[in-house]
């Protein structure tokens, strides 16, 4: 399923699917990045950081290995959660302070999860491709993340707050 297209509908479809009777956080995460990764063509990085001690610590994930810590504030990640808004990059090179993981990764979309007035953590997509990323991609980016925030008991997974 890689590499092909699925709109959003399915892909939130799919994710209720896989959330449906379980409040595991990090069991929701690892399969809503999979479903991500395979849904959504031209990404190298698909995946979640959440704040843990003070940090963003990376979570679940499918691309390769990526840096562990990122404080607030740094990055695209860091920005993200920093401002609590959704932030798209349409070239990461242009971007002061990105991070690089991945050397492919030219494009950028991070969504911060938010439960009420707590930062859980950020969903973070990168794509090899420049401006792979708009508001159609931004929306879609929210509605998982509310959906994932609403789908789980986030005091299971040892997030600042809960
Ligand atoms: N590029 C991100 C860091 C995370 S990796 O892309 C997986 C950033 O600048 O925050």
């Amino acid at each position: 399923m890689h590499g092909t297209n699925t709109d959003g509908t399915d892909l939130l479809q799919l994710a209720e699917g896989v959330f449906a009777g379980e409040r595991d956080p990090w069991a929701n995460a690892a399969n809503a990045a999979a479903l991500v990764f395979e849904a959504l063509p031209d990404l190298n990085w698909a995946g979640f950081y959440f704040l843990r001690g003070g940090e963003l610590v990376v979570g679940p994930f499918q691309g390769r290995t990526a840096c562990v810590r990122i404080p607030v504030g740094d990055g695209v990640c860091g920005t993200a959660a920093a401002r609590r808004e959704t932030v798209i990059v349409p070239d990461v090179h242009a971007f002061p302070g990105h991070i690089a993981c991945d050397s492919a990764s030219n494009s950028e979309l991070v969504v911060p999860l938010i439960s009420g007035d707590r930062l859980i953590g950020v969903l973070d997509l990168d794509s090899p491709r420049f401006n792979r990323f708009g508001p159609a991609d931004a929306a879609l980016g929210e509605a998982l993340a509310t959906r994932l925030v609403a789908a789980c008991d986030w005091r299971l997974a040892d997030i600042d707050g809960f």
